[in-house]
């Protein structure tokens, strides 16, 4: 799992998290998913089980839908975070067409 701090260490809280706190907890979630797919597909790609290896693939896929199921959550959260990722987007856009 991702290095960064878990905001819940395994227990639940004894209060509701604030809106900041599932914000934070959503983008953790996200990392989990990122690491999880890079786990599954590197495993994937170093063993010779054609078994195991199609379904490492498919949960690593699972894993993608359920990364896009956070950030779409992320997006409903917080839509000035996603203003961000937007600008990003199309810095991005400009300096690969050489725009920038
Ligand atoms: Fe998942």
């Amino acid at each position: 799992m991702p290095e960064f701090a878990t905001p819940f260490r395994g227990n639940k809280f004894d209060r509701k998290l604030t809106k900041e706190e599932l914000i934070r907890a959503i983008r953790f979630s996200i990392a989990s998913e990122y690491e999880a797919i890079q786990l599954y597909e590197q495993l994937s790609e170093s063993i010779d089980n054609e078994d195991a290896k199609n379904l490492l693939l498919e949960v690593a896929d699972d894993e993608k839908e359920h990364a896009g199921n956070f950030l779409y959550l992320l997006k409903l959260l917080s839509p000035e975070e996603e203003k961000h990722y937007k600008e990003g987007f199309e810095e991005a856009q400009e300096v690969i067409k050489g725009e920038k």
